[in-house]
């Protein structure tokens, strides 16, 4: 990406501002415990309009009648603190790489605002990120109003959600973050396919775990987009399972959710398969239903169609799957009224998909209406079926049977292209893909 790239966004953001000033912070570290903190991620709002990598930054976009400013609190160099932790990028570099009018040390940021707030209209912040940064402009805002009868220019007398603003610009992904998104994929489907490969009853849902965060983080991507769900058995039924540490026995299913992440672009790939690489009858037929669902949503995925629309496609093919199965007695009209296939599929169809694994994009439009699928538009399509071992109101053979199968669709001009098509997913390939050698997909 160009810095002409990052200053394009910004513009757009200032488009959708009216007389305000915009504070958008970027991550900061957190704790993990003494001296020690977690991996640093940037924020990612602050990452598309910037791309900086940095802690520790605000920047700052100033609206008025007669002038547009760009400004940037950053980290100044020091050189034994670089020793310690790292190059910074310093205020120079930041100023000249991202074109802003100044940069002043983060340090000053109280004092620097005391200036620079007052004569804007609105405060532009976000309103579920950086509380603390929320916090703090709410304390300058009110000792510049208390003071205000000595100042010409007021402070802001309007907060309003930046967060909003910066969804919709991020809702559609131009080349370069689909690019992105792309590369990542690569690495996705090399460690989908080596968990397929090395899975066998006697390994463990940590060695498969190890296996795809090496693949993840040996080559240009930065690890995993999210925590991995490595589910064996009944673990799949657990929607958020994370601690990955069980055995594989015999005769289950394994459960994989994970996505590589490459320039903070996510990825997310679930993908479920036999652990001794042949399915049951019973694993298949309901292997089947899910894959049918997960194929009528794909086929909706069209420009001017939208999220709702889809998940009914989905839902209707699960419950008659469900009926089939015996899971759910009556007919489709009366099951799909109720809604009863909930507490077998009990989370959406899909979210959208970019900087962030459930990405910062707006789901209703101005009026309320289900956002439009429109080209550039990515977001995963992720069916399920969830059969509880303990469920005992369940056919006995499908207790303990947790099945996802979940890929991450682009819309384009004339319908849609499916980024994770490469990863096995039919019957047949999956479990052939079990046969091969894991070591095949290292390089
Ligand atoms: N991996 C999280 C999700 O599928 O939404
Ligand atoms: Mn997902
Ligand atoms: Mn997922």
């Amino acid at each position: 990406m160009q810095s002409t790239d990052f200053a394009q966004r910004r513009e757009r953001l200032f488009d959708k501002m009216e007389n305000g000033i915009a504070v958008i912070g970027s991550n900061i570290f957190m704790q993990r415990s003494n001296d020690t903190d977690f991996p640093f991620r940037q924020n990612s709002n602050f990452r598309y309009l910037t791309g900086i990598n940095e802690p520790d930054c605000v920047l700052i976009l100033s609206k008025k009648a007669d002038e547009q400013k760009v400004f940037l609190f950053i980290r100044p160099n020091n050189e034994l603190e670089e020793m310690w932790m790292g190059k910074r990028m310093g205020l120079e570099k930041s100023k000249d790489l991202i074109g802003a009018d100044k940069t002043f040390p983060i340090s000053d940021f109280n004092k620097e605002m005391e200036d620079l707030l007052p004569g804007h209209k609105n405060l532009y912040v976000h309103f579920h990120e950086r509380a603390d940064l929320f916090t703090n402009l709410q304390k300058i805002c009110g000792d510049l109003f208390n003071k205000k009868r000595k100042n010409t220019a007021q402070p802001p007398q309007a907060i309003l959600n930046v967060g909003q603003l910066i969804e919709e610009l991020r809702y559609v992904k131009d080349q370069n973050e689909i690019l992105t998104m792309k590369k990542a994929m690569v690495a996705t489907n090399n460690a989908h396919r080596a968990a397929m490969a090395l899975t066998a009853p006697g390994r463990s849902e940590k060695e498969i775990n190890a296996l795809i965060e090496y693949i993840f983080t040996k080559g240009d991507g930065q690890g995993n987009a999210y925590d991995n769900i490595v589910a064996g058995g009944n673990n799949a039924n657990i929607l958020h399972y994370i601690e990955n540490n069980q055995a594989l026995n015999d005769g289950e299913l394994l459960l994989i959710d994970a996505g590589c992440q490459l320039n903070n672009y996510a990825t997310d790939i679930t993908r479920t398969f036999p652990i001794n690489g042949k399915f049951t009858g019973a694993q298949k037929a309901v292997y089947e239903i899910v894959l049918d669902s997960q194929k009528a949503a794909i086929s909706h995925s069209w420009p001017d169609r939208n999220a709702p629309d889809m998940h009914k496609t989905t839902c209707k093919v699960l419950t008659q799957g469900l009926i089939d199965l015996k899971v759910l007695s009556g007919s489709l009209d009366e099951n799909l009224e109720k809604g009863t296939c909930r507490k077998y599929f009990p989370h959406g169809t899909g979210h959208w998909l970019g900087l962030d694994v459930h990405d910062q994009n707006p789901y209703l439009d101005s009026n309320d209406e289900p956002m439009k699928f429109e080209p550039g538009v990515i977001f995963t399509v992720e069916p399920g079926l969830y059969f509880p071992k303990e469920d005992a109101t369940l056919p006995e053979e499908l207790r303990g049977i947790g099945i996802r199968i979940e890929d991450n669709i682009l819309i384009t001009e004339t319908g849609h292209e499916n980024l994770s098509a490469m990863i096995p997913k039919e019957v047949k390939e999956i479990e052939e893909a079990c046969e091969k050698d894991y070591r095949d997909f290292l390089d």
